[in-house]
Order: structure tokens, then C-alpha cells, then sequence
């Protein structure tokens, strides 16, 4: 909790002079808010256990293994960040022998602490959280994102949206994972989906939506695997026809990408063709 509070002072104090850079491509943002977050979480944890293992998003897995692991992600959505748009937070998880005992949640500009200790229950400043009663997509609002591959993988994203767009009454894309997640916990929304996420964006906030009595898996409601990248987090109740809707939308999902992928190769082997056809 000090560790996140901290990292939240630092959101707020960069806020008003904002330094981004690229990472991976050009809508893969850092900022110095991430990296000096990052470097206050990292010092309270290691001031406090220094034998433990660290895996940061910026910092990457410490050197050294051990059964205790802490999963950092300094700052959930740093585009919106970069932008001065209000939603970001820091996202830290607790593990003992690959297990989530504790997450924590804090958005600093909302003043919104979610907190979770396995078997505790979950909160929301203090106050005890649970996931909504909706039970048929046809009441749901959901949320989504989008990883770092959007550009590329655009038409197989957008044919999940399409298909959850004919049967819920809406979704949204708010550009934090980790509050995505807590917003479940909290009943805000009814379910969430993603490709591509990272254990940082999810070990906190799944045991955040489980303490909520929440269910949380990868998409084909296989048990949460944090490397797995495709996340599934609903009431529960919405669980298998959240399954459901992802499966019958898959086939057209990658039907419509291999499409995109064969157009993108016709156009760059007529390209050259064009081009000399102009010059002659
Ligand atoms: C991103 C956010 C975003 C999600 C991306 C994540 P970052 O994390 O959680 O909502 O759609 O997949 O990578 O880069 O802002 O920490
Ligand atoms: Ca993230
Ligand atoms: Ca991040």
C-alpha cells in the first residue's frame, strides 16, 4: 500500500509536464511517470523484504528467483496518461509460490484504493466490494482493450467488439487494464476481455474480481494462467456466454485477419509493378 501510494503521488506531481517516449512502436508510450514510479515501488519493496523477486513492466524480472514475487506495473494506462486523460493507475501484486495473496488498485487522481488479500475479501477505500447481479449479456455493459499490435491485428480485435456489440447494451474502452478489472470487481460493469495483456496488468485485479466472488480465466474459461495473455473476468453468472460469444466469433475473427494479411501482400507486390509502370 505505501509502495502504490507512492507511485500515485508521482502520477499526480508528473501530471502537469508530461515527457513521453516510444517503447515497442510508435503507440507504445513510456513516460518518466512510469520509470520513477516504478523506481519508488521497487525501493519500499526491497526496503521491506530484500530477498524478494521483483517483476516490473519497465524493470523486468529481478536477477535472483524466489518464492516470493512481487508484480509491478507502475502506471495502467499510460496513453491516457500522456494525454491528461483521468484513467491510470499503479497495479501491484503479492505472490507466494506462483499464488496472488494481496493486490492493490490505486488510482490517484479518484482517490480509489482497491485492495484484496486472498480469503479477505476485496474493498474499495475501506468499503467491501462485489461483482453485479446482471445475468444475461442482454443487460451487460462490458469492457475491452486493445494491445500494442492494434494496427496489425486490427480486423481480428474489432470482430470480437462486433460480435459483443449485437448482444450486450455496451461496450467500452477506457485504456487501463488493471482498473477494467476492478471496475468488474466493483459491479461498474459486468464482464471484461482482452488479448494480449501482461501478468502486470492482471495479477493484481484478479484476485482483486475473485475476492469480489467474481470469476476470472483465460477465454476459453481455462484456469487464469498470468503468461496467457487472454483474459476473460466476469460476475460469473456471465462467464459461459461471454466463453460462448468468444468462440463462435473466433472462426470470422481469423478468417477477417488472414484477409487483411493477404490484401496487405497483393498491394505490396503491385506496388512495385505501379511504381515502374508510372516511371515508363
Ligand atoms: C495498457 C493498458 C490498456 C490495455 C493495454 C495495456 P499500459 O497498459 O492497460 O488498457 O489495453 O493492453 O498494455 O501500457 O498503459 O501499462
Ligand atoms: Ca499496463
Ligand atoms: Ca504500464
Amino acid at each position: 500500500m505505501r509502495a502504490a501510494r507512492a507511485a500515485g503521488r508521482i502520477h499526480l506531481k508528473r501530471l502537469s509536464r508530461i515527457h513521453v517516449n516510444r517503447k515497442s512502436n510508435s503507440i507504445d508510450l513510456v513516460t518518466e511517470a512510469d520509470q520513477e514510479s516504478e523506481a519508488a515501488i521497487i525501493e519500499v519493496i526491497h526496503r521491506a523484504f530484500p530477498t524478494h523477486a521483483i517483476l516490473g513492466e519497465e524493470t523486468g524480472p529481478s536477477r535472483h528467483e524466489s518464492d516470493h514475487r512481487w508484480i509491478v506495473d507502475p502506471l495502467d494506462g499510460t496513453t491516457n496518461f500522456a494525454h491528461g486523460y483521468p484513467q491510470f493507475c499503479v497495479s501491484i501484486a503479492y505472490e507466494h509460490k506462483g499464488r496472488v495473496m494481496f493486490g492493490v488498485v490505486y488510482d490517484a487522481l479518484k482517490r480509489e484504493t482497491f485492495v484484496a488479500q486472498r480469503g479477505h475479501g476485496a474493498r474499495l477505500n475501506g468499503r467491501p466490494i462485489r461483482v453485479s447481479n446482471c445475468d444475461f449479456l442482454s443487460s451487460a455493459l462490458l469492457q475491452t482493450g486493445f494491445p500494442y499490435d492494434r494496427r496489425e491485428r486490427r480486423r481480428f480485435y474489432l470482430a470480437f467488439w462486433e460480435a459483443f456489440m449485437m448482444c450486450v447494451q455496451g461496450v467500452r474502452r477506457t485504456g487501463a487494464a488493471a482498473l477494467d478489472l476492478c471496475c468488474v470487481a466493483s459491479g461498474r460493469v459486468d464482464g471484461f476481455w482482452e488479448f494480449g495483456l501482461k501478468p502486470w496488468d492482471v495479477a493484481a485485479g484478479s484476485l482483486i474480481i475473485e475476492e469480489a466472488r467474481g470469476r476470472i480465466s483465460n477465454m476459453d474459461g481455462s484456469p487464469l494462467d498470468l503468461e496467457g495473455a487472454n483474459i476473460l473476468a466476469s460476475n460469473g453468472k456471465l462467464h459461459q456466454q461471454m466463453i460462448d460469444v468468444i468462440a463462435e466469433a473466433r472462426p470470422e475473427a481469423e478468417r477477417r485477419h488472414a484477409a487483411m494479411l493477404a490484401e496487405a501482400e497483393a498491394h505490396s507486390r503491385s506496388e512495385p509493378q505501379r511504381l515502374a509502370a508510372r516511371g515508363s
